[in-house]
């Protein structure tokens, strides 16, 4: 199977209802490109925005991952420490799914993956999607913060001049990937003046 313990490594990805599907989309697209192992959640909002904004159809990106999920699927592997994982990235993050993190309410997949990855002391970043921030927002984000997660919202870069949209995707997939330390040149990196 493809992305199959390719690296000794395996990533679970999760995309939630903001803004921003794409991202998540874009990330898988790396993964597979690169064959990592990856195990995927659609919260069904997501499912409903990845076609309303993007060209993307639900099945082409379930596709992408190694094995995908139902987020009320409770008895998933990944639903358990005892199922190894080394990292997760929600991508991109809404702020109900945030403050179900930030709360340890996990009553659906995406939420309890979050929640062991934070209880085992694995990697955890959320790409968090929302502005103007409140301050219950800012709160939850300091909360998983405190916690071990990386809060990585989806912020805009100009010093690499970026030209098209894509530019400012590629931008961010980056820095996901750098945190979780996997090799990219996705953007241009900055080398001083
Ligand atoms: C088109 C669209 C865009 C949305 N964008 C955002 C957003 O950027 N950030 C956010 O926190 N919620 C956003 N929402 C609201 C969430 O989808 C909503 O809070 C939902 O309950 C989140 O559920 P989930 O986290 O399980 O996906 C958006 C909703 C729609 C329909």
């Amino acid at each position: 199977m493809r992305g199959q313990l390719s690296m000794g490594k395996t990533l679970i990805v999760g995309i939630s209802g903001s803004s921003g599907v794409l991202l998540g989309i874009k990330l898988l697209e790396f993964l597979w490109g690169i064959n990592y192992e990856t195990h995927l959640i659609i919260t069904s909002p997501a499912e409903s925005i990845i076609p309303y904004e993007t060209e993307y159809e639900v099945e082409y990106v379930k596709k992408l991952a190694t094995k995908t999920y139902d987020n009320s699927d409770l008895f998933a592997p990944i639903a358990s420490g005892s199922f190894r994982t080394d990292a997760m990235v929600v991508i991109p993050c809404t702020m109900k799914t945030l403050g179900g993190i930030a709360s340890g309410y996990s009553d659906n997949l995406l939420l309890r993956s979050a929640d062991v990855c934070l209880k085992e002391r694995r990697r955890l970043i959320l790409v968090a999607r929302e502005t103007p921030l409140s301050l219950i927002h800012i709160e939850n984000m300091a909360k998983v913060t405190r916690a071990g997660a990386v809060v990585l919202p989806p912020v805009l870069s100009f010093y690499s001049k970026p030209k098209k949209v894509e530019d400012m995707v590629n931008y961010i997939i980056g820095k996901v990937l750098d945190v979780l330390e996997i090799e990219n040149k996705l953007y241009e990196r900055w080398k001083g003046d």
